[in-house]
């Protein structure tokens, strides 16, 4: 939908056939208004948690909305883009849609430099859902956009993601502050971030975890090989046997297992409870600006912004499945 650019549904079957949704959905629209969630949206100007809501960029303190804990920047404040409305157009071609929205970004209405245009492209074709994500600037500025679809492959949220198995080709991690805000790379072997073989979620998860601020699997996981033909991510079902693979050239994947819930209700009357979906939110390094030594997400000005993710849906061990069909809708 415009709101946000926001995916409401995404039809995959199951190795039976059968056509489910594999991402979060609120049951009312008022509720994606409010979404405080972020469910399924883009999230700029930067995503993730700006530490101290502060950055500088060329001699100049910028200071951003504090709308963590008071003192922290989460996915850009009230300017996010999830509650921006978006222009868009549908472009229908032969073996695929494409949904362009667009954004234009004013300085007098921000507290980011310069003004900004955006263009969120979603193709969607079988099997595959591609997002391009691209920005232009007249001022240098700093630009983090993901997207923060919550998915969940056992279709229609018919049960949460801790048994579902997951790979993420990762050795490092970024090491988070007590306001959550990262703060160094760290290496992940051997630690609750190495899921360098697939394993089930909650295989990590260990007593104690709920004790931890996140409560959950919510970290900047650094990419291994940073190249977009290359496998990232695999998250798989074994009881659907539907199974998503996530390639992009983001440096890094922030995976959150949607630890605080909020009371909004879910579609198909499912309780909105923890873990009920994963997100796989790929980006530059969050507070990148903030960190000596590790890219700084500054967009100069005239430069182009451009990356890219591919979602790919298969079954496993399925050879002759038929059509799968993703569908998006874009519109309210
Ligand atoms: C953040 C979480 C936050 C969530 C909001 C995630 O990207 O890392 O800490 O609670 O978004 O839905």
């Amino acid at each position: 939908m415009d709101y946000g650019a926001t995916i409401m549904s995404i039809f995959v079957p199951d190795a039976a056939g059968n056509m489910e949704t594999v991402v979060m959905a609120y049951d009312s629209l008022d509720s994606y208004i409010e979404n405080d969630m972020y469910l399924n949206a883009i999230i700029g100007p930067t995503s993730g948690r700006i530490g101290n809501a502060t950055f500088e960029l060329n001699g100049k303190i910028y200071g951003l909305d504090k709308n963590f804990e008071g003192t922290e920047n989460l996915h850009g404040g009230k300017e996010c883009f999830a509650f921006k409305f978006f222009n868009f157009e549908v472009i229908d071609e032969k073996d695929q849609t494409k949904v362009i929205f667009t954004l234009e970004k004013r300085e007098e209405e921000s507290l980011y430099p310069g003004n900004q245009s955006i263009k969120i492209i979603y193709t969607i074709s079988e099997g595959r859902l591609l997002i391009e994500f691209t920005g232009e600037t007249d001022k240098d500025t700093i630009l983090n956009i993901t997207n923060h679809a919550y998915f969940n492959l056992s279709g229609n949220m018919k049960e949460d993601i801790l048994n579902h198995k997951l790979y993420i080709d990762s050795s490092k991690h970024m090491e988070l502050n007590e306001s959550l805000v990262p703060i160094k790379i760290k290496d992940s072997a051997n630690t609750r971030f190495d899921f360098r073989e697939l394993k089930r979620i909650k295989h990590n998860f260990y007593e104690g975890i709920y004790e931890l601020k996140t409560k959950g699997i919510d970290d900047p996981f650094v990419l291994g090989t940073n190249s977009f033909d290359h496998l990232q991510v695999k998250y798989k079902d074994e009881v659907s046997k539907r199974v998503l693979k996530v390639y992009t050239t983001y440096p890094v994947i922030v995976v959150y297992t949607h630890n605080y819930p909020n009371n909004l209700d879910l579609l198909f009357k499912v309780p909105n409870k923890r873990h009920m979906g994963i997100c796989f939110e790929t980006q530059l390094e969050p507070n990148g600006i903030n960190i000596k030594n590790i890219n700084d997400g500054i967009l100069k000005k005239d430069k182009k912004y451009y990356h890219k993710t591919l979602y790919n849906f298969s079954i496993e061990e399925w050879s002759s499945w038929s059509t799968i069909l993703v569908t998006i809708k874009h519109s309210i």
